[in-house]
């Protein structure tokens, strides 16, 4: 069932093309320009007057959320936090009926998130899941929502169902701003057929394997890890960081890069390998700044840029290329190589890729 991949997480990793393509699948009418949700046209007014978005989750699929706001707030307008769902719930919260609440799960079934939607629900906020598991408890406590389609996720270490909650937020936040008249017909065209160009440029990353195998030779051993990125990228920053921790028990901290100054910067030496995400969309140039100060005190770069790139490529030591996209699509791309870098550390490092210790793939304690 591992269809001739060694582990779980990298069948999942090389299943992202199609779980994006059939998240999307059936929603996207390029030819006419139109989203279809019936989660969201159902509750469409709703959704559009709400006064404050409020996305819950836990791990990774609260990186998923941080993405999410970065895309809502540029597409739609409306403010958006995102709560840890176990620190939200226990907070005494600020959360009225005027509330729009996103739950993210892929399991559907995290304690947390669940009593997170149990108190949203009573304080009368409308509440709108996001899942991978058919049928699941969140799938079912929430009042409307849409699931992921990535099909089951074996691995502990979340990868598509990561890359397709960020589909699936996209959608959400495209198809409101359309209604909301916040696009143009022309801008939406283009966001849906760069939406559909996805699929393949991720199994253009995923061709970096050979390449992130042997960088991950050269670092296996190194007891820290440090992950930059700027805005769109600062939460696959977070995510890249998680993945090293959680399968290769790596110590490894997500930033953002212009945070570095204000502390992190202090743990620098030539040992230190930093990752850095240095996409030409989006900060290209502050990134570029940052790169110099973490190269001046002698840390090990890698960096992962767009194709063609050769600033970054004078003062990084491994640079990883990947296909140019939208900058609220870039996530979608720029996390590819990260999962293949945890991927391939951990089993370099013998350690169990798709049953990491002490965790479970469902967590439904508190
Ligand atoms: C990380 C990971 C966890 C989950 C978290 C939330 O790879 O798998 O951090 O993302 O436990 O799980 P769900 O999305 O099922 O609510």
């Amino acid at each position: 069932e591992k269809n001739g991949y060694d582990h779980f997480m990298l069948k999942e990793i090389h299943e992202q093309p199609d779980a994006i393509k059939d998240t999307y699948r059936g929603r996207l009418l390029l030819n006419d320009g139109i989203i279809k949700m019936a989660g969201i046209e159902d509750n469409i007014e709703r959704l559009t007057s709400a006064q404050r978005i409020i996305i819950v989750a836990c791990g990774t699929s609260w990186h998923a959320g941080l993405v999410a706001e970065y895309i809502f707030e540029d597409l739609i307008r409306i403010p958006v936090e995102v709560e840890y769902a176990s620190e939200f719930r226990y907070r005494n919260p600020v959360i009225t009926p005027n509330d729009v609440v996103i739950a993210i799960s892929q399991s559907g079934e995290t304690a947390d998130t669940l009593a997170a939607i149990k108190l949203a629900k009573e304080k009368g906020a409308f509440v709108f899941g996001v899942c991978n598991v058919v049928g699941s408890s969140i799938a079912r406590e929430t009042h409307a929502g849409a699931y992921t389609h990535a099909g089951p996720e074996i691995g502990v270490a979340s990868t598509k169902a990561f890359t397709t909650q960020i589909t699936v937020l996209s959608l959400i936040a495209l198809k409101l701003a359309q209604f909301k008249g916040m696009l143009s017909a022309s801008q939406l065209r283009e966001y849906i057929a760069e939406m559909e160009a996805i699929p393949a440029k991720v199994e253009e990353c995923l061709k970096v394997d050979a390449h992130v195998k042997y960088i991950s030779s050269m670092y296996k051993d190194s007891p820290n890890f440090l992950y930059l990125g700027r805005g769109y990228n600062f939460p696959v920053a977070l995510e890249g960081a998680l993945k090293l921790k959680e399968i290769s028990y790596i110590h490894a901290e997500g930033y953002p890069a212009a945070e570095m100054k204000h502390g992190p910067i202090a743990l620098i030496d030539e040992h230190m390998p930093v990752v850095v995400i240095a996409t030409k969309r989006g900060h290209y140039e502050k990134v570029l700044s940052n790169i110099q100060e973490i190269k001046s005190r002698k840390a090990k770069i890698i960096a992962v840029v767009t194709k063609g790139d050769t600033e970054v490529r004078e003062m990084a030591d491994h640079v990883i290329e990947v296909p140019e996209t939208l900058e609220g699509l870039t996530p979608l791309i720029t996390t590819i190589p990260l999962q293949l870098l945890s991927y391939h550390i951990a089993v370099m490092r013998e350690c169990n890729v798709d049953q990491p210790r002490n965790l479970a793939k469902s967590v439904t304690v508190e």
